[in-house]
């Protein structure tokens, strides 16, 4: 018997992620270098690139989509209700930059598209709850699954598309390539 289990969702659209590389790139040209994103550029703390989500119809359906089906694979029953992208940011991550375990608050799934990925950027990393203090991290496993699993890693590539529970903690190591371009949204349900 298995419980207390999560899910990752994962799917790709290429074509959405090359249609939409040249505007993130001149949005995030217009954005300022912020202490609080070092070795990168985000529209965290700048709302225009939600002129992105706004305009382009088909990555907003892409999304929807996918946060449909994620919830029926989950059990959740949003009914005819329209899953509402709450927030929406772009970010590109240079060498050496890195995001520190952290979880997306005041939202049910949060989710990331990655547009441009250079060969060798940083995986997402997702963790387990008793990351903090598993008795077993120390003990030799014969494999492992998820079961035993501290943390998954999750190489990117150009046009995945992730979706998870916002409360999943998650990080980026350090990156090795010089540019990581993805944007991330947040989403509220209405069941
Ligand atoms: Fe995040």
């Amino acid at each position: 018997m298995e419980v207390f289990s999560n899910y990752i969702h994962i799917s790709h659209n290429p074509e959405i992620a090359s249609a939409l590389y040249d505007e993130c790139k001149s949005i995030l040209d217009r954005v300022n270098l912020d202490e609080k994103y070092l070795y990168g550029k985000t529209s965290y703390f700048d709302s225009g690139a939600k002129s992105i989500i706004e305009d382009s119809q088909l990555l907003r359906e892409f999304i929807i989509k996918n946060v449909v089906e994620y919830c029926q694979i989950v059990g959740l029953d949003i009914g005819q209700s329209k899953p509402n992208i709450t927030d929406f940011w772009i970010s590109d991550m240079y060498k050496h930059g890195h995001h520190d375990f952290h979880t997306h608050n005041m939202s049910h799934i949060s989710g990331t598209f990655y547009i441009r990925v250079e060969e060798n950027s940083s995986p997402i990393v997702f963790w387990g709850n008793d990351f903090a203090s598993d008795p077993w991290w120390n003990l030799k496993k014969s494999s492992f699954n998820r079961f035993n699993a501290a943390c998954w890693k999750i190489p990117v590539k150009d046009g995945m598309l992730l979706l998870w529970k916002s409360n999943i903690i998650h990080s980026v190591p350090p990156n090795e390539s010089c540019s990581r371009l993805a944007a991330s949204f947040n989403i509220l349900l209405e069941c």
